[in-house]
This record gives structure tokens, sequence and C-alpha cells, in this order.
């Protein structure tokens, strides 16, 4: 099941006038097929495809220091089971399979009994977190949800940044958050630190040589902040004619720096799966020693 498809009057209508029209203007109009309705159906080919899938997420588990006994290949196998009975149908402007996949495994992996999630947009991110970690209590941060596809019925909503938000009563090292919010990522780290969190997820974590690709370019990324460690010149770059600058002497990337333990950058599945290429990082943060948390707030 991957929702109802467009009826065929509606897809004449888009084929012979809507498309040609939205052309003549500069766009594109394509139906809104997730990637995951075309897949290949032939025993052999899935195998080939999830156990190469597996392969390559086992080699990021294990190079992000995510200790697991999770058999990644029978989770593997769950979700590409699980994924077509996904309630968001999205090509564009969140998480294809591949995304997906990484966060799908990756929260299985890490086991969170909570999990902030900043950047919901129409949901499929939580949905995938909810089937990974099914007990899990989720926070959901963005300042515009009216375009929820899926909500989750155990989750919390919330339109404030989720630097606003009381985390009096959160258990840190119980806790993953993941940040898809196009914010910048030094913020985000520099934020989840002062909380005493450790373990972080980043989609969209581009470096220095892709960011021009990349809309909304939030920055200092993971990435960005990895290389300014040892480099004295800024990284530039332009997009839509505009010039963007990321300094070497950032404060902000310094702070964020000195914060993060170790930073990985997994595989971008495209070679394994077909499927557009996934920007999934995971970030370890140094414990903090001086925590400001709650009742059920431990420092790490
Ligand atoms: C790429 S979309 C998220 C996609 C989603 N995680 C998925 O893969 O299906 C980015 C979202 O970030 C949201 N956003 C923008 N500023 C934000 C902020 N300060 N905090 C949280 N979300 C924010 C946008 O409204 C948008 O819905």
């Amino acid at each position: 099941m991957t929702g109802p498809r467009p009826s065929r009057t509606m897809e004449r209508l888009r084929r012979r006038v809507l498309a040609p029209l939205f052309d003549r203007l500069g766009y594109d109009l394509v139906p809104a097929a997730p990637d995951w309705s075309h897949r290949p159906t032939s025993p052999r080919e899935v195998d080939f495809l999830l156990s190469s899938a597996a392969a390559s997420l086992e080699r990021d588990l294990a190079a992000s220091g995510i200790a697991t006994s999770e058999d990644v290949l029978e989770r593997t196998r769950d979700f590409w089971t699980l994924i077509p009975t996904a309630p968001v149908r999205q090509r564009r402007g969140g998480s294809g399979f591949n995304g997906a996949l990484q966060l799908y495994v990756a929260m299985r992996a890490l086991a969170p009994r909570t999990v902030i999630e900043s950047g919901v947009f129409r949901g499929l991110t939580t949905w995938v977190i909810r089937q990974a970690c099914p007990a899990a209590t989720i926070h959901c941060h963005d300042p515009d949800l009216s375009g929820l596809q899926y909500r989750d019925a155990n989750a919390t909503y919330s339109t404030a940044d989720w630097s606003q938000a009381d985390w009096s009563r959160l258990d840190p090292a119980a806790t993953v958050a993941f940040f898809d919010d196009h914010v910048s990522q030094g913020r985000r780290v520099i934020e989840a630190r002062r909380l005493g969190l450790t373990r972080l997820l980043f989609d969209d974590d581009a470096a220095g040589h892709r960011i021009h690709a990349h809309g909304g370019p939030a920055h200092p990324t993971i990435a960005m902040i990895e290389a300014l460690r040892d480099r004295a010149e800024p990284i530039r770059w332009q997009r839509n004619g505009r010039a963007f600058e990321q300094p070497a002497d950032d404060p902000l990337a310094r702070e964020a720096a000195a914060g993060i333990a170790r930073a990985h950058a997994f595989d971008d599945l495209h070679r394994a799966t077909g499927y557009s290429p996934a920007r999934l990082t995971y970030v370890a943060l140094h414990p903090t020693r001086d925590t400001t948390l709650g009742s059920e707030g431990r420092a790490a």
C-alpha cells in the first residue's frame, strides 16, 4: 500500500494540461509518488538490495561507535515490508527510502526511551521513529505543522523551537535527538550539549564542497565543523545567485567542535538500493558535567 493513486482523470489532466503549463512557467509538475513505490520484485534482486544495504548500515553503525545486538539484515527486511504501509506520500522535501531506512536502523540500534524530533514536515520520520521504537516517548517540534499527514497518537507536538521547551524531566542518557530542521547544526550541537544529550542524529549534513546543492543551507553543518578544526580559510559557495560564507573563525563552530566526541556520516546508500542518496550523520557528544536537569535528569 502506498496511499491512494491519482485518478486516471487527474493524471490525464496533469499530462495534457497542467504539466505543459507548469513547464512553460519553469516548474516540473510530477505526481507525489514516494520513491519506494518503485521496487525490484524478483527475489534475487530484492535479496541483493537488502543485503547490500544491510552491509553498508552495519559498517556505519560500527564506525559511529553504536554497539547493537540487532540483526541489521533482519531489521532491513522488516523495513522493506513496512515502508509500503507508510501513511505519508512524499516525493520531495523530506526523507525518501534511504533516509527512512537509515533512521529506522539507527533508532533500532540506539533504542532510546525518549526521542526529540526537530523538523517534522508531513510526519514521515515521526512514523519511522515510531515503527523503530514503539514504546518511546516522542516530542515533535516544527513551526509549521499544517502539512502533517501522520500525527502520532502518543507523541507531543509543538510549534515552538525545541530549545525553548522545558526539558527539566528529561533523562539525557535515554534520549536521542534527531534534527532535520534546516537550522545551523552547530547551534543544535551546542543546545543539545547544554541539556547533557550525547546522542544526536542529523539529516542534511552537507560538506563544504556539496552544500551548494542544498536549499536553505543551514550552516555550519557537522561536516563543516569537522573540516574547520584545522583550516584557516572560510568555506564559500553560491546558490541561486546568492553568495554564502562559513567563516573559519566562527565562535559557534569552535564551541560545537569542542563538544563533539565523534561524528560519522553514513554512506548515502544510493549504490546499494538505487534510491535517492540519504544524508544521515550520527554525532556523539562529550558528556557534560554541569547539567541543570531536574528530577529525572542526570548528568551523563
Ligand atoms: C526537510 S523538512 C523535515 C522532513 C521530515 N523530517 C521528513 O524527512 O519527512 C524540514 C522541516 O523543518 C521545519 N523547520 C523550520 N525551522 C524549524 C525549527 N526552528 N525547528 C523545527 N523545525 C523547523 C520546516 O517547517 C520543515 O517542516
